[in-house]
């Protein structure tokens, strides 16, 4: 019954002409990779970790956990295992070795996937366990995890936030992101 789709604000006439109305702004950041991030130090009690050679039914469980609550257009819903794993874990494009968990005493509480294409890479999911957020725990994994990448050839990498994510935005403004453009989420109701 409804319609999710994005345009760039200069073709939002268009898609108004079309019955969809805009939503929310997208927003599109780039960090250069040339000047690698540092390995950044884990304090007391944390442990960064590969999510290579992880079980993937526990880096799947931090990923469903933290993106219950993800501000978008649609409430999310975590994806079950199995098509997580067809779509996230099998995807070819996901560099398992610069991907990064935070683990706070024994327990994996947040992630930063990685996506790699030749020497770009794409942060395909950020999120910390709602119990753990605060601590500085995403930027330490996506930090970590832009470090693994640039040392893997990554020169460039990108990220999306819609603009009501303040924390997200936060964590990507710290780290050095830069906006580089931008979309609107448009929606349509179909009667
Ligand atoms: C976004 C998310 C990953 C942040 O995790 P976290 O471990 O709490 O993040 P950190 O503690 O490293 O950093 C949070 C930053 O946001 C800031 N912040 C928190 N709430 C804020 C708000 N309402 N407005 C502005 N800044 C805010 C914090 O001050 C901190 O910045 P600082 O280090 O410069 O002080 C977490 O909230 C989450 O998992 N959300 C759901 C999933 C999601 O939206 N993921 C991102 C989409 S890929």
């Amino acid at each position: 019954t409804e319609v999710l789709s994005y345009a760039h604000t200069e073709s939002l006439p268009f898609a108004q002409r079309h019955g969809f109305t805009p939503s929310r702004e997208v927003r599109y950041s780039a960090l250069d990779l040339t000047t690698a991030p540092p390995m950044p130090q884990a304090p007391p009690g944390v442990r960064l970790v590969s999510a290579a050679g992880l079980d993937p039914r526990q880096v799947h469980r931090v990923d469903a956990e933290a993106s219950r609550d993800e501000p978008g257009d649609v409430p999310t819903d975590s994806l079950g295992f199995d098509l997580w794993r067809h779509e996230c874990w099998d995807n070819p494009g996901l560099d398992r070795e610069a991907s990064t968990l935070a683990e706070v005493d024994g327990e994996l509480v947040a992630v930063s996937l990685v996506q790699r294409d030749g020497d770009r890479m794409w942060s395909d999911f950020t999120g910390t366990l709602p119990a753990y957020r605060g601590r500085g725990l995403a930027r330490l994994a996506k930090q970590a995890a832009l470090h693994r990448a640039a040392a893997r050839g990554a020169r460039t990498a990108y990220t999306s936030n819609h603009e009501v994510n303040a924390p997200m935005l936060a964590v990507n403004e710290r780290l050095g992101y830069r906006p580089v453009d931008s979309q609107w989420s448009c929606r349509r109701t179909l009667t």
